[in-house]
């Protein structure tokens, strides 16, 4: 039988604190779920609506909380804003997607670090050591653990974003290496997508596209 964990100090606080909020929190109502999930679209247009540093702030600080594989966070961001950095941006975005990008109030670079097991110190301060050997041991890891995780991070960002009100233009036409040769150079950070955000303009919205039935895509077994 397995010895049950030891719970510190730290732990039983963190236990208090979902006491504490599940008794002053409830599920999503339809509308929130509306905002979040069955009206939120990929926006191909914006509206004048600006962007502030304290809502992008706001967005990822709700994104970190998600999970990750052994708490890896390997999901970086250059949020683009400024004339300079959208001047880099234009040239590596292809041709279809690049006037919708720049007119878009911000638009978010989603690169996942592939030097994110130089992190566990921090990140998984209990048993960095053991983490630290465990990918020194098993380099083939590296890639797949950034691939499934930034990924993941991107999609929490991406709710996280419509969770405060504001809509996303996920995009992936774009030049990868040459994004970041322009924006990641000195780092091993790879691009997985970009993603504008902001207040979308709902004329820029076509049909939506049809989902799977829940037969189609799931089976309770
Ligand atoms: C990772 C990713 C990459 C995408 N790349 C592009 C793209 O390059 N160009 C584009 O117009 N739309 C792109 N899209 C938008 C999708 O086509 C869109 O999300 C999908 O059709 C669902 O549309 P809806 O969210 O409006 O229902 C991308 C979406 C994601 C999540």
């Amino acid at each position: 039988m397995n010895k049950p964990v030891e719970k510190d100090e730290i732990d039983l606080k963190a236990q208090e604190f979902i006491r504490e909020v599940r008794s002053r929190t409830q599920p999503l109502d339809d509308n929130e779920l509306d905002l979040i999930f069955n009206s939120g679209r990929s926006f191909n247009g914006w509206t004048d609506e600006p962007v502030s540093k304290e809502q992008i702030r706001k967005i990822f600080n709700l994104m970190k909380q998600c999970p990750t594989s052994s708490n890896c966070c390997p999901l970086r961001i250059k949020f683009v804003m400024s004339d300079e950095a959208k001047e880099k941006l234009g040239p590596v975005v292809n041709e279809p997607n690049r006037v919708k990008t720049l007119k878009a109030p911000v638009t978010a670079i989603l690169g996942t670090d592939h030097d994110f097991h130089e992190h566990f110190k921090k990140l998984v301060p209990f048993r960095a050591e053991m983490m630290e050997k465990r990918f020194a041991e098993n380099p083939d890891m590296i890639v797949p653990w950034a691939n499934l995780n930034g990924a993941l991070q991107a999609a929490y960002f991406m709710m996280a974003v419509r969770s405060i009100g504001l809509d996303v233009g996920p995009m992936q036409g774009i030049n990868k290496p040459g994004m970041d040769g322009a924006f990641w150079a000195g780092t091993n950070v790879k691009t997985m997508f970009i993603c504008s955000f902001g207040r979308g303009d709902e004329t820029t919205v076509f049909k939506k596209l049809p989902r799977f039935d829940f037969d189609e895509a799931c089976e309770i077994v």
